[in-house]
């Protein structure tokens, strides 16, 4: 166990989905449809596991006790910390708001999703890079063993206030289901790639990220198979899929 170990772990996930709002950025760029139901998930992770589940332990608990340690609070890397935080959860909701437009049918809005986008990832990127190379190192050596433990059990209280390992695993879910669409996706053949590639699983018949819209339209074809892993009843499942196009 180390203090800050557990969070360093949590970036390595949000940096798995930064790495999945990056490429459905680039492809509303390139002028692909990314259904909204993408951005809605997407959302959801960064809200709920980034914000609530993560930067909430950093905000509730780390950085105060930092403080109470001899830490400024003003002018200081916490004040910094904290205020890109804020700066990110404006960009979550720039993108919420112009998914919304978007899904109304205001083609305009795909433009600002994609803004927000990449500031989100550039602002996020960077502020893990600083809060791994040089907040959190510091933060093990400010605090005494015993101090560390004490924190170390208030995290783990702080999450299981928040659905705990089940959080975890959910969100782990979703970036797992979107790494592997994007495999899938990348083994298509070119002539299906130009349409919309989008996944279905073939056990359940449940879409993943695809809108119902684009399940009535889908036809299918086969092009071998991939797994889909999703939370099921608190435990990863996998299971084979079949690729579906509109
Ligand atoms: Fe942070
Ligand atoms: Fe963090």
């Amino acid at each position: 166990m180390t203090l800050t170990g557990d969070l360093v772990e949590e970036h390595k996930l949000i940096k798995r989905m930064i790495d999945m709002l990056e490429s459905f950025a680039k492809k509303l760029e390139e002028g692909q449809i990314v259904e909204p139901i993408i951005f809605e998930q997407a959302t959801d992770f960064i809200r709920n596991f980034a914000d609530r589940f993560h930067h909430a332990k950093e905000e509730d608990i780390l950085f105060k006790e930092m403080v109470k340690k001899g830490m400024p609070e003003k002018d200081s890397p916490i004040e910094v910390m904290l205020i890109e935080h804020e700066q990110g959860r404006d960009f979550v909701k720039g993108i919420i708001r112009a998914n919304e437009q978007l899904k109304r049918g205001d083609k305009r809005a795909i433009k600002e999703i994609i803004r927000n986008a990449k500031g989100y990832i550039e602002l996020l990127r960077e502020h893990i890079e600083k809060e791994n190379d040089i907040l959190y190192p510091l933060a093990e050596r400010m605090f005494t063993q015993e101090e560390q433990k004490e924190l170390y059990h208030k995290f783990k209280e702080a999450e299981t206030k928040k659905g705990g390992e089940l959080t975890v695993k959910k969100y782990e879910g979703i970036v797992i289901s979107f790494e592997m669409s994007e495999i899938a996706n990348r083994n298509l053949p070119a002539s299906a790639r130009s349409k919309r590639a989008m996944l279905r699983s073939k056990a359940s018949g449940t879409a993943i990220a695809v809108s119902e819209h684009a399940q009535k339209h889908a036809t299918c074809f086969s092009t071998g198979s991939v797994f889909d892993t999703k939370l099921n009843g608190g435990e990863l499942k996998s299971q084979k899929i079949e690729l579906i196009r509109v």
